[in-house]
Parts: C-alpha cells; structure tokens; sequence
C-alpha cells in the first residue's frame, strides 16, 4: 500500500487529549503514532473507555489534541481553523459517529442529500448520488421515511450513505454497527469491503471482531494507546475462527 503512495492519507504523531468533566480528568488518548496508507482499512478495537472515540474525533477534527499533530494527504493540520475542518470534513472526511447518526426532523433523503448540498453540489446531482447510495445499501422506498420509523440497522445505513456521499477519501466510522443483530452487523460488513475494494480508504472503531475482521489492519487500543497493530491475512471466512476470536499474525 505505502508502496504505491508514499503520502499517507492520514498521519498522526503524538496524540495527546484529556477530558475536563465534572469528574477527575479523563486522560483519553495518551500519546497515539498512526499512519494510514491510502486505501488502506484499519479497524481500532478495544474496551469500552479506551479512548478510541475520543481518537476518532481527533482525527475528524471535532476536538483538538492538547499535543500531537495530524497530516491530511501529507497535509500538516496544526493550523487549521475549526472552519476550516469542517470544509474539510465536507470534502474528503466522511463521518459515521456512534451516537446521533441523524437529523431527526430530516427525511431519510434529507439527511444523506444535506451533505452534499453543504458542499456546494447542485441539487439533481445530490438527489442522484443519494438515489444510488440508498439502493446500494437496499433502502430505497424507504426516501421519505423519517428517522424514526426506521430499524437501528436502516439507520445505520443511512448515516453510512450520508458520510459517503460526497465520495470522502477518508471515512471514519466510530461503531457503525453498534446495537446492530448479527444481520445488521453483516450488511455494515458487506457494505464497507465493497467501498474498501474501491479504493475506500476506512478508520473503523468497533468491538466486535466479526467487522473487524474485514480490515487490512486491527489496531487494539487499551488505556489511551496503542497496544497492538496486525496487519490481517487470509480470506474474511478464515479471518475469524470458529470461536469468534480474530486469528492474527504475529
Ligand atoms: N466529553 C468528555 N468529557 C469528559 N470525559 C470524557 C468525554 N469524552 C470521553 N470522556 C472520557 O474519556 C475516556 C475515553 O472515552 P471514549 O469515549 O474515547 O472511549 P471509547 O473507547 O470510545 O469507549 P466506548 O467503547 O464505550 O465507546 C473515558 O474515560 C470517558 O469517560
Ligand atoms: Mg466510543
């Protein structure tokens, strides 16, 4: 992968965040180095309370790291502005967060098409993009549904296709099968490898070891860091053993 391009699509080095609550000072993400090569698929696996959100957030720009400094495409994003994320979360990051995916007054259609709109792309061809994203992950008739009505699982396809929508380099995914069935978890699954055989390049924070078995890559994360980084091998069906337990290399 780094072969072909040498430029990472994204660079972290020294990550550095903690928590200001109400509580004692929740030392989040504490001192993370992390490179992702374009196309590349890495899942972040850990317990709850690792810190992996808050990395993920780091990474989308919607929180600052106390220290440490992230590269975009080989792009120093130190002195970015928080409007200046955003324009670039518009244009080359897609994010699936694990809480409040939707606009809950929004129609289905609404909430993927608004994306695109914000990003400046004309009305029929945000409606097109949105037509083709719904019938890829098999929600169409479903348009002018509102959140709501639909299944956990719809709606996490839903905040999918509104993340892909602006074909985004980059897609950070924070638990986008959380809460899901086995059959949700499977299509969430399905849908990712078929944007990763694209060229998708994808940050995934889940738990669970069956959609982390469809990465290139499962970083584990454990107290602020990363404790372990495997490149996966073999085929997904081999990937994950018969316990459930993702077989890695060493
Ligand atoms: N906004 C916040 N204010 C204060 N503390 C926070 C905040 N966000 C996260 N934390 C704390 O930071 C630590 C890491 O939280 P984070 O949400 O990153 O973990 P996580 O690995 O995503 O967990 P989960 O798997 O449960 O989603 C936790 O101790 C959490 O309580
Ligand atoms: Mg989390």
């Amino acid at each position: 992968m780094s072969e072909h391009h040498p430029t990472p699509a994204l660079r972290a080095e020294g990550l550095v965040k903690t928590h200001h609550g109400e509580g004692a000072p929740a030392r989040a993400v504490r001192g993370v180095d992390l490179c992702v090569a374009r196309g590349e698929f890495v899942a972040v696996t850990g317990p709850s309370g690792a810190g992996k959100s808050t990395l993920l957030h780091l990474l989308g720009g919607l929180q600052r790291p106390d220290s440490g400094s992230i590269w975009l495409d080989g792009e120093c994003t130190d002195s970015y502005s928080e409007a200046r994320w955003a324009v670039e979360r518009r244009r080359r990051i897609g994010i699936v967060f694990q809480f409040f995916n939707l606009v809950s007054n929004l129609s289905v259609a609404d909430n993927v098409e608004l994306p695109a709109l914000l990003a400046g792309v004309p009305p029929k061809r945000a409606r097109a993009e949105r037509e083709t994203l719904l019938a890829e992950l098999g929600l169409d008739g479903k348009e002018r549904s509102m959140p709501g009505e639909l299944s956990g699982g719809e709606q996490q396809r839903v905040a999918l296709a509104r993340a892909l929508v602006n074909h985004p380099p980059l897609l950070l995914a924070d638990e986008p099968a959380g809460s899901l069935d086995s059959r949700g978890t499977r299509e969430v699954m399905r849908l990712l490898s078929r944007f990763h055989q694209r060229g998708q390049t994808i940050v995934l924070v889940t738990h669970d070891a069956r959609l982390a078995s469809a990465a290139d890559r499962v970083i584990s994360f454990f107290d602020g860091r990363i404790a372990d980084d495997a490149e996966l091998t073999g085929t997904p069906s081999r990937r994950v053993g018969a316990s459930g337990v993702l077989e890695l290399r060493d």
